[in-house]
Protein backbone atom coordinates (compact mmCIF):
# COMPACT_ATOMS: atom_id res chain seq x y z
CA UNK A 1 0.00 0.00 0.00
CA UNK A 2 1.32 3.39 -0.67
CA UNK A 3 2.41 5.71 1.62
CA UNK A 4 0.15 9.32 2.49
CA UNK A 5 1.54 11.75 3.88
CA UNK A 6 -0.21 14.74 6.49
CA UNK A 7 1.57 17.90 6.13
CA UNK A 8 1.00 20.50 8.72
CA UNK A 9 1.04 23.59 7.31
CA UNK A 10 1.42 26.50 9.39
CA UNK A 11 5.36 26.46 10.27
CA UNK A 12 5.66 23.41 8.03
CA UNK A 13 4.75 24.28 4.63
CA UNK A 14 4.18 27.78 5.44
CA UNK A 15 6.63 30.24 7.00
CA UNK A 16 4.92 32.05 9.91
CA UNK A 17 7.57 34.24 9.99
CA UNK A 18 7.01 35.51 7.37
CA UNK A 19 5.39 38.71 7.66
CA UNK A 20 9.31 39.76 9.69
CA UNK A 21 9.77 42.21 7.00
CA UNK A 22 6.28 43.98 6.84
CA UNK A 23 6.09 43.94 11.17
CA UNK A 24 9.82 45.37 11.22
CA UNK A 25 8.39 48.12 8.54
CA UNK A 26 6.31 48.98 11.56
CA UNK A 27 7.76 48.32 14.43
CA UNK A 28 11.36 48.42 13.88
CA UNK A 29 13.88 45.88 15.36
CA UNK A 30 11.65 44.31 17.69
CA UNK A 31 9.64 42.19 14.52
CA UNK A 32 11.52 38.79 14.75
CA UNK A 33 10.68 38.67 18.65
CA UNK A 34 7.15 40.50 17.95
CA UNK A 35 6.29 37.56 15.20
CA UNK A 36 7.88 34.64 17.64
CA UNK A 37 5.60 35.67 20.85
CA UNK A 38 2.53 36.19 17.91
CA UNK A 39 2.84 32.99 16.69
CA UNK A 40 3.60 31.40 20.48
CA UNK A 41 0.53 32.82 21.82
CA UNK A 42 -1.56 31.96 18.44
CA UNK A 43 -0.94 28.11 19.51
CA UNK A 44 -1.22 28.43 23.25
CA UNK A 45 -4.59 29.76 22.36
CA UNK A 46 -5.14 26.80 20.17
CA UNK A 47 -4.00 24.67 23.44
CA UNK A 48 -6.12 26.18 25.59
CA UNK A 49 -9.66 26.35 23.74
CA UNK A 50 -9.02 22.80 23.00
CA UNK A 51 -8.72 21.98 26.06
CA UNK A 52 -11.82 24.60 27.55
CA UNK A 53 -13.87 22.90 24.72
CA UNK A 54 -14.58 26.79 23.79
CA UNK A 55 -13.45 26.08 19.95
CA UNK A 56 -13.08 29.72 18.08
CA UNK A 57 -11.59 28.81 14.38
CA UNK A 58 -7.85 29.71 13.71
CA UNK A 59 -8.12 32.91 12.61
CA UNK A 60 -9.58 33.66 15.72
CA UNK A 61 -6.65 32.65 18.17
CA UNK A 62 -4.32 34.45 15.09
CA UNK A 63 -6.44 37.82 15.98
CA UNK A 64 -6.91 37.91 19.93
CA UNK A 65 -2.75 36.34 19.81
CA UNK A 66 -1.86 39.83 17.96
CA UNK A 67 -3.94 41.72 20.52
CA UNK A 68 -2.06 40.08 23.20
CA UNK A 69 1.22 40.59 21.96
CA UNK A 70 0.87 44.60 21.35
CA UNK A 71 0.25 44.56 25.06
CA UNK A 72 2.84 42.76 25.78
CA UNK A 73 5.36 44.14 23.88
CA UNK A 74 3.84 47.66 24.61
CA UNK A 75 3.51 48.02 20.85
CA UNK A 76 1.49 50.55 19.21
CA UNK A 77 -0.27 49.68 16.25
CA UNK A 78 -3.06 51.08 14.34
CA UNK A 79 -6.29 49.39 13.31
CA UNK A 80 -5.52 50.09 10.28
CA UNK A 81 -1.98 48.35 10.64
CA UNK A 82 -2.96 45.20 12.33
CA UNK A 83 -5.89 44.46 9.84
CA UNK A 84 -2.88 44.76 7.16
CA UNK A 85 -0.82 42.30 9.27
CA UNK A 86 -4.69 39.66 9.68
CA UNK A 87 -5.11 40.13 6.08
CA UNK A 88 -1.08 39.46 5.11
CA UNK A 89 -1.63 36.20 7.53
CA UNK A 90 -3.57 34.27 4.71
CA UNK A 91 -1.45 35.02 2.32
CA UNK A 92 2.31 34.02 4.02
CA UNK A 93 5.18 32.97 2.20
CA UNK A 94 5.91 28.73 1.85
CA UNK A 95 9.31 27.63 2.27
CA UNK A 96 11.85 27.52 -0.33
CA UNK A 97 12.10 23.61 -0.16
CA UNK A 98 8.51 22.90 -0.39
CA UNK A 99 7.57 22.70 -4.08
CA UNK A 100 10.68 20.71 -5.05
CA UNK A 101 9.73 17.87 -2.38
CA UNK A 102 6.00 18.41 -3.50
CA UNK A 103 6.94 17.67 -6.90
CA UNK A 104 9.27 14.72 -6.11
CA UNK A 105 6.59 12.99 -3.97
CA UNK A 106 3.58 13.69 -6.55
CA UNK A 107 5.87 12.14 -9.33
CA UNK A 108 6.29 8.96 -7.04
CA UNK A 109 2.63 8.82 -6.70
CA UNK A 110 1.82 9.81 -3.17
CA UNK A 111 -0.69 10.13 -1.78
CA UNK A 112 -0.19 13.62 -0.33
CA UNK A 113 -2.80 15.91 2.03
CA UNK A 114 -2.44 18.91 4.22
CA UNK A 115 -3.79 18.73 7.84
CA UNK A 116 -4.19 21.76 9.81
CA UNK A 117 -5.32 23.55 12.47
CA UNK A 118 -6.63 26.34 10.06
CA UNK A 119 -10.09 26.01 8.50
CA UNK A 120 -10.37 24.35 5.03
CA UNK A 121 -10.71 27.86 3.32
CA UNK A 122 -7.89 29.56 5.36
CA UNK A 123 -5.34 26.93 4.12
CA UNK A 124 -6.79 26.51 0.54
CA UNK A 125 -6.22 30.29 0.49
CA UNK A 126 -2.82 29.58 1.38
CA UNK A 127 -1.84 27.25 -0.51
CA UNK A 128 -3.41 28.74 -4.07
CA UNK A 129 -1.66 31.41 -2.87
CA UNK A 130 1.84 29.79 -2.72
CA UNK A 131 1.12 28.35 -6.11
CA UNK A 132 0.75 24.51 -3.97
CA UNK A 133 -2.72 23.92 -4.26
CA UNK A 134 -2.11 21.25 -6.99
CA UNK A 135 -0.23 18.87 -5.12
CA UNK A 136 -3.15 18.20 -2.79
CA UNK A 137 -5.14 15.23 -2.42
CA UNK A 138 -7.71 17.58 -0.08
CA UNK A 139 -7.18 19.53 3.06
CA UNK A 140 -7.88 18.06 6.21
CA UNK A 141 -9.11 20.62 8.84
CA UNK A 142 -9.53 20.21 12.42
CA UNK A 143 -12.53 22.60 12.05
CA UNK A 144 -14.67 19.80 11.36
CA UNK A 145 -14.37 18.32 14.91
CA UNK A 146 -13.94 21.98 16.16
CA UNK A 147 -11.21 21.08 18.88
CA UNK A 148 -7.19 21.59 18.06
CA UNK A 149 -3.88 19.54 17.62
CA UNK A 150 -2.63 17.33 19.16
CA UNK A 151 -6.10 16.37 20.64
CA UNK A 152 -6.09 12.52 19.68
CA UNK A 153 -9.41 12.90 17.59
CA UNK A 154 -8.04 15.05 14.75
CA UNK A 155 -5.28 12.22 14.17
CA UNK A 156 -7.95 9.69 13.48
CA UNK A 157 -9.98 12.40 11.90
CA UNK A 158 -7.07 12.38 9.19
CA UNK A 159 -7.32 8.74 9.34
CA UNK A 160 -11.59 8.80 8.38
CA UNK A 161 -11.36 11.27 5.77
CA UNK A 162 -8.96 9.85 4.04
CA UNK A 163 -9.19 6.26 4.45
CA UNK A 164 -5.66 5.87 5.45
CA UNK A 165 -4.28 3.25 7.90
CA UNK A 166 -2.03 4.10 11.08
CA UNK A 167 0.89 2.11 9.68
CA UNK A 168 1.43 4.09 6.01
CA UNK A 169 0.38 7.55 7.40
CA UNK A 170 3.20 9.84 7.99
CA UNK A 171 2.57 13.39 9.87
CA UNK A 172 5.49 15.32 7.95
CA UNK A 173 5.55 18.76 10.81
CA UNK A 174 8.02 21.31 12.07
CA UNK A 175 5.82 21.54 15.05
CA UNK A 176 7.14 18.89 17.69
CA UNK A 177 3.85 19.12 19.65
CA UNK A 178 1.86 17.97 16.57
CA UNK A 179 4.79 15.56 15.93
CA UNK A 180 4.50 13.81 19.62
CA UNK A 181 0.81 14.02 19.16
CA UNK A 182 0.81 11.79 15.95
CA UNK A 183 3.37 9.18 17.85
CA UNK A 184 1.33 9.53 20.72
CA UNK A 185 -1.90 8.63 18.35
CA UNK A 186 0.24 5.77 16.67
CA UNK A 187 1.39 7.90 13.00
CA UNK A 188 4.88 7.82 11.38
CA UNK A 189 6.06 11.16 12.37
CA UNK A 190 8.83 13.17 10.17
CA UNK A 191 10.05 15.92 11.98
CA UNK A 192 11.18 18.78 9.65
CA UNK A 193 13.88 20.46 11.59
CA UNK A 194 15.14 23.35 9.06
CA UNK A 195 17.42 25.05 11.87
CA UNK A 196 20.33 23.27 13.77
CA UNK A 197 18.36 25.61 17.02
CA UNK A 198 15.09 23.56 16.87
CA UNK A 199 14.02 21.49 19.56
CA UNK A 200 12.26 18.12 19.88
CA UNK A 201 10.51 18.45 23.28
CA UNK A 202 12.28 16.16 25.42
CA UNK A 203 9.06 13.79 26.36
CA UNK A 204 11.11 10.58 25.75
CA UNK A 205 9.94 10.22 22.24
CA UNK A 206 11.87 10.44 19.25
CA UNK A 207 10.59 11.33 15.53
CA UNK A 208 10.44 8.31 13.20
CA UNK A 209 12.48 10.10 10.68
CA UNK A 210 14.61 13.68 10.96
CA UNK A 211 14.95 16.43 7.53
CA UNK A 212 17.16 19.42 7.81
CA UNK A 213 15.21 20.05 3.97
CA UNK A 214 11.35 18.71 3.12
CA UNK A 215 13.34 17.26 0.05
CA UNK A 216 15.04 14.44 2.15
CA UNK A 217 11.58 13.24 2.38
CA UNK A 218 11.60 11.43 -1.38
CA UNK A 219 13.95 8.91 0.57
CA UNK A 220 10.92 7.58 1.96
CA UNK A 221 9.50 7.08 -1.12
CA UNK A 222 11.67 6.00 -3.43
CA UNK A 223 12.93 3.27 -0.51
C1 LIG B 1 -1.10 23.76 11.69
O1 LIG B 1 -1.89 22.91 12.10
C2 LIG B 1 0.09 23.43 13.85
O2 LIG B 1 -0.29 25.57 13.09
C3 LIG B 1 -0.06 24.29 12.67
O3 LIG B 1 -1.12 24.16 10.51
Amino acid sequence: MSLVFAFDVYGTLINTQGLVPKIESMIGESATRFSTRWREKQLEYAFRRGLMQSYQDFSVCTKEALEYTCLEMETTLTQAQKDELIQAYGCLPAFDDVKPALTKLKAAGTQVYAFSNGTKAAVARLLEHAGLDDYFIDIVSVDELQTFKPNPSVYQLFLDKTGADKANTWLVSSNSFDLIGALSFGLNAAWVKRSDKAIFDPWGMTASMTLSQLDELSALVLS
